[in-house]
């Protein structure tokens, strides 16, 4: 039997979660391929990520892999794996280093641009120029690489990078270093992932990360329950001392929140944290002591970015870590986390790795447990769609935009 994907479309109530197939059919995989990641802004690394001319990261969306580069001019390119001579993928790794890029089949050599430089033993009459590798639109937003598989991407995609980047700019996260990378392999559908993360009902699952946060975060001010009252005042009091930080500093802090009016949707704002509001640590001291972008202080709590469909981003005054979700099934889903430090810290040193990544490691394996469970609850006949919470409205927001996103795909 075929979906009635219009259907299903149409039977959505807001404020409810999706109905099951949403999450566990292989037709609505195929067309959340089609209509989100082929068509939107994804975001695949951190400049970081790629330091050096031939540097790459390479990542699988559904049929595509496509190669993140930094060319010989230092520009970061996207291109797709895929060789012009006879379709072979040409790098199989997820990331390293390369002079040129050689598919291993005939050994077909293109440069780091994806122009071809060399195509062993042609014919009289043949064109490198013709052959070069297909290109992917890229895009570097304060030092956070963004591509779009299609062909014309969402114009507004410009107007919305032009006003993150003055948030993200005066981090220097261009030129940060990798202190750490993780890829976890969660069991559920990619939009589960993304939910999970939209919402903090769930963080008393989250013994090590509450204790940065303030116990209001992701409520606005009428949802604050009673029982939340006098932490909300708290969060208060140290919001307006690092507000007049943030502006001594020059630092853009208020939140822009446009989660599903546009395609190219995304919330940001710098929030203060609890405890010593330096880091995500057990006690909010900064785990790393060389600053990112040598700040007078540490004490910056975290600028947060929403990036629909597939990130998330905590900017700290000692590190940033940053999130990409790539969808692998319609029930497996890759959570990719980096973790990155000024470019001269050295681990050791400045910085205790373990310190470093304890908290957002042990939230991530608590998530992906979180996440597989909904998943198996949601593959049972007896789910039903329930009602979100009013502090859920950010995940309400996402699957609003996600299915704006499916009816434009559909026409419907
Ligand atoms: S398929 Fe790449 S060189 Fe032949
Ligand atoms: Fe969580």
């Amino acid at each position: 039997m075929t979906l009635d994907t219009a259907d299903l479309l149409d039977r959505r109530i807001a404020g409810r979660s999706l109905e099951a197939p949403f999450y566990t059919s292989r037709e609505v995989f195929d067309l959340d391929l089609a209509a989100v990641w082929a068509r939107n802004w994804i975001f695949v690394a951190a400049e970081g990520e790629l330091p050096e001319p031939g540097d790459y990261v390479t990542t699988a969306i559904g049929p595509w892999s496509i190669i993140v580069v930094r060319d010989d001019d230092e520009n970061v390119k996207a291109l797709h794996n895929v060789c012009r001579h006879r379709g072979a993928r040409i790098l199989t790794e997820d990331r390293g280093s390369v002079g040129n890029l050689v598919c291993g089949y005939h050994k077909w050599t293109y440069r780091t641009d994806g122009s071809l430089l060399h195509a062993p033993a042609q014919g009289g009459g043949f064109d490198p120029a013709c052959f070069g590798l297909k290109s992917v639109h890229a895009r570097s937003v304060g030092g956070l690489v963004f591509v779009c598989l299609a062909e014309d991407p969402p114009p507004d995609f410009p107007e919305v990078a032009s006003r993150i980047e003055p948030y993200l700019l005066p981090h220097r996260l261009a030129g940060a270093k990798v202190a750490a990378r993780v890829d976890l392999v969660e069991d559920c559908n990619w939009k589960l992932t993304m939910e999970n993360n939209r919402e903090c009902y769930h963080c008393d699952g989250h013994p090590e990360l509450v204790r940065s946060f303030f116990p209001t975060y992701g409520y606005r001010e009428d949802q604050v329950p009673p029982t939340l009252r006098p932490a909300y005042e708290r969060y208060r009091r140290v919001e307006a001392e690092q507000r007049e930080t943030y502006e001594r500093l020059g630092l853009p802090h208020e939140l822009i929140e446009e989660l599903d009016t546009r395609p190219s949707a995304f919330r940001i704002e710098r929030e203060p944290l609890d405890l010593a509001g330096e880091s995500f640590t057990t006690d909010g001291k900064a785990a790393c002591r060389r600053l990112l972008a040598d700040f007078p202080t540490a004490r910056l709590g975290h600028l947060s970015l929403h990036w629909q469909p597939n990130a998330w981003f905590h900017v700290l005054g000692d590190h940033a870590v940053t999130f990409s979700v790539v969808p692998i099934a319609e029930d497996r889903t890759l959570v990719r986390t980096t973790w990155l430090v000024h470019p001269d810290a050295e681990e050791g040193v400045d910085y205790d790795l373990g310190t470093l990544t304890k908290v957002w490691t042990a939230t991530n394996e608590q998530d992906a447990e979180l996440v597989s469970r909904a998943q198996r609850g949601i593959t049972s006949p007896a789910y039903a769609p329930g009602p979100y919470a009013p502090s859920e409205y950010q995940v309400d927001a996402f699957c609003t935009w996600y299915l704006a996103r499916l009816r434009e795909h559909v026409g419907r």
